[in-house]
């Protein structure tokens, strides 16, 4: 059978594309393979974990406009047949031309997946933990949800909650937070290489 292949989209610590890449080896043979981590910036420590953990590194920046960095990024998906994107903690808007021409590879099916902290619709964008311990939020959470052009705003595929003391510490709510989304990404991940979620593989079409 032929095996699912992932690209991680990251510009950060890497937390959650390293809890997908340990998860990985763990998946039975031949069932999904984390081709590739790709990230926008220079210095983000997701290359060198990833680096370390063996897998591909992409480091592709935008030094010129969206759509020129985006047909950079298109040419390396095309290259290696890649069948579903994982965002983790890709801090970049995705244009509506790139999700078209990813969703013509993968037979009108959109593929490309983000995690999000926070009980979207609430809470979306940027500082969404700091934002909801400032608020004193009753509940937080997680969402897995598919992405769309706009900011975390694609259809929600999974959520889950989280009840939190307010008087806790911002980092002691970001540490429960983390822990539960790399649970729920790794989930996902199995899910995918179980065939709970339908992939319709890569096929060139241009
Ligand atoms: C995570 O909270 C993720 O949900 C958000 O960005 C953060 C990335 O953290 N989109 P890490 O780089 O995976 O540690």
């Amino acid at each position: 059978m032929k095996p699912i292949r992932v690209a991680i989209f990251a510009s950060g610590t890497g937390s959650n594309a390293m809890a997908l890449i340990n998860k990985a080896k763990e998946l039975p043979n031949s069932s999904l393979n984390i081709e590739f981590v790709l990230s926008d910036k220079l210095n983000a420590p997701v290359l060198e974990k990833a680096k370390t953990a063996g897998v591909r590194t992409y480091l592709i920046e935008k030094k010129q406009t969206r759509e020129i960095h985006e047909v950079e990024i298109l040419n390396v998906l095309r290259e290696h047949h890649i069948d579903w994107i994982l965002l983790a903690g890709y801090m970049r808007l995705i244009s509506a031309s790139f999700l078209n021409q990813l969703s013509k590879w993968h037979g009108h099916q959109s593929q490309v997946v983000n995690i999000h902290p926070s009980l979207l619709p609430e809470y979306p964008g940027k500082d969404s933990i700091a934002r909801a311990h400032a608020d004193k939020a009753e509940k937080t959470g997680v969402t897995i949800h598919l992405v769309d052009e706009g900011m975390d705003t694609g259809k929600i595929l999974l959520q889950e909650e989280l009840s939190l003391n307010p008087s806790h510490s911002l980092e002691s709510w970001a540490e429960e937070i983390h822990r539960l989304e790399h649970k729920m990404y790794t989930g996902f991940l199995q899910d995918l290489a179980s065939k709970k979620y339908k992939t319709i593989h890569f096929q060139e079409t241009y």
